[in-house]
């Protein structure tokens, strides 16, 4: 078995699987200058698929899915079914490869047209008033709808679409070169079934991303566009893509790649890893972008912010670009509104702690990367403030559609709002940040 492997619409090289064994070649014609994040020889051999290649899969029952449709047995092999791959890599088998037209494509810069990629100029919260014109059988495919595949850690399902809004249409995108996808609200993970032990109940997941990415976007972070909409019991999520400009594509890391690590490794690393993986990267002030996010993570309580969840980006889309810059934020929510997935306050080890962070753990965190520990005082507390002083208006702003929706909290009927559990958070969180990290204007500190 062997595939070609393309980027920015070159062939570059070759991966092919014999007995276990995966070697990926460059074609004579790239220049060493111009080769992959973690695969530094002309010939490259592992018995386990490369991290650069293996970050790309789906993962978990989706992957298994994948592989027996297909009747899969080899590691490379998978590569040919992806269906929303990063960037611009493209897999094909020898056949397909001669059929191809291969042909440069126009450079751009990511710095310049960043505003224009994210177009993130949209009003909270962003309820599409669009028709939902996709098959149930792509939204909740068979095999995948009832099983455990979409949850907080696991990968989360999700397709190309496209975005008319001439029609106002959302409809599956056959040719996988939109600049959207959709994440689909996951009917496993919202029926709430108390007596079935090992589901968890994470209803309205993808409205807590709009409104943490939102969040985010107002507290001057870089998100793509983003917005619901409503469809039966819940609503799906719709994000534009930040590595597309119209037709041209461009490659980001996430940073366990950079790690030269697999994604079963995730949540094992630390977040000190994750800034000194950046620090050889991204300059500096980009480095106290990245420290800030950590903050605000942590102060949303953002469970599930793991070394997948943050990624550079490359400054340009030639095939020689090797500058990088953080690239825009995604993923974002709080875990802290889930029975299952409450106790973490961010989903990696910030001094050997994952939940209940205190401020000397994040002053602790920032040595590693030289940023002053009054310019980290401040931050901590600018972030915590602005998170004090604006949150509750984001819930006001929601619609009592969504206020109004319920969420079951006992197997006798029990049930409350969605703005109570929203309000409930809010209390709890701004209890937890006088408690761990505005020390100093603690209550019980006063009197010790
Ligand atoms: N807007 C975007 N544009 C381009 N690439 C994106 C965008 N959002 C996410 N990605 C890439 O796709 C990957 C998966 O997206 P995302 O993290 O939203 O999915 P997920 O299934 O919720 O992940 P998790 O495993 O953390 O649950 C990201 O790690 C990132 O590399
Ligand atoms: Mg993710």
């Amino acid at each position: 078995m062997k595939i070609f492997v393309v980027k920015n619409k070159q062939f570059i090289g070759t991966l092919s699987e014999e007995i276990g064994k995966i070697r990926f070649v460059y074609n004579d014609e790239i220049p060493a200058g111009s080769y992959f994040q973690g695969l530094k020889e002309k010939e490259n051999i592992s018995s386990n698929l490369f991290p650069i290649f293996e970050n790309m899969l789906p993962e978990f029952e989706q992957l298994n899915f994948i592989k027996a449709q297909n009747n899969i047995s080899t590691q490379i092999e998978v590569l040919l079914y992806l269906t929303d791959i990063h960037g611009s890599y493209e897999f094909y088998t020898q056949n397909d490869i001669e059929k191809l037209e291969l042909q440069k494509q126009n450079i751009f810069n990511f710095i310049d047209t960043k505003e224009e990629i994210l177009d993130n100029n949209y009003t909270f919260p962003n309820i599409l008033d669009y028709s939902l014109s996709i098959d149930d059988s792509i939204l909740y495919p068979n095999g995948l709808a009832n099983s455990k595949v979409i949850g907080l850690s696991g990968y989360q399902y999700k397709f190309s679409i496209i975005k008319d809004d001439i029609n106002k249409t959302i409809s599956y995108d056959e040719t996988k070169n939109s600049n959207y996808f959709m994440k689909p609200y996951s009917k496993f993970y919202t029926s709430y079934m108390p007596n079935e032990k090992d589901r968890s109940y994470i209803p309205y997941l993808l409205i807590n991303e709009h409104l943490f990415m939102s969040l985010a976007r107002d507290f001057g972070f870089s998100v793509p566009y983003n917005g619901i909409i409503k469809h039966d019991s819940d609503y799906h999520y719709i994000i534009k893509r930040f590595d597309r400009y119209g037709e041209l594509k461009i490659d980001h890391h996430e940073i366990l790649t950079l790690m030269n690590k697999n994604s079963d490794q995730k949540y094992k690393v630390s977040m000190r890893e994750v800034l000194e993986t950046a620090k050889m990267y991204i300059s500096k002030e980009q480095l106290v972008e990245l420290f800030r996010f950590i903050v605000f993570s942590v102060v949303i309580g953002h469970g599930d912010l793991h070394a997948k969840n943050l990624s550079l980006i490359y400054s340009s889309n030639k095939l020689d670009e090797r500058a990088m810059q953080l690239s825009p934020f995604y993923d974002i929510s709080t875990t802290k509104i889930y029975k299952d997935t409450k106790k973490n306050d961010v989903g990696l080890k910030i001094e050997n702690r994952t939940s209940k962070v205190k401020k000397t753990d994040l002053l602790q965190l920032a040595l590693c990367i030289d940023i002053d520990q009054n310019l980290v005082d401040n931050l901590i507390e600018l972030t915590s403030k602005q998170f004090i002083d604006t949150f509750q208006t984001y819930i006001e702003k929601l619609p009592d559609s969504i206020k109004a929706l319920p969420y079951h909290t006992s197997k006798y009927g029990g049930q409350k709002p969605f703005e109570a559990v929203l309000k409930e958070y809010y209390k709890n969180r701004v209890e937890d940040l006088y408690n761990n990290l505005l020390e100093k204007f603690n209550s019980h500190s006063i009197w010790e």
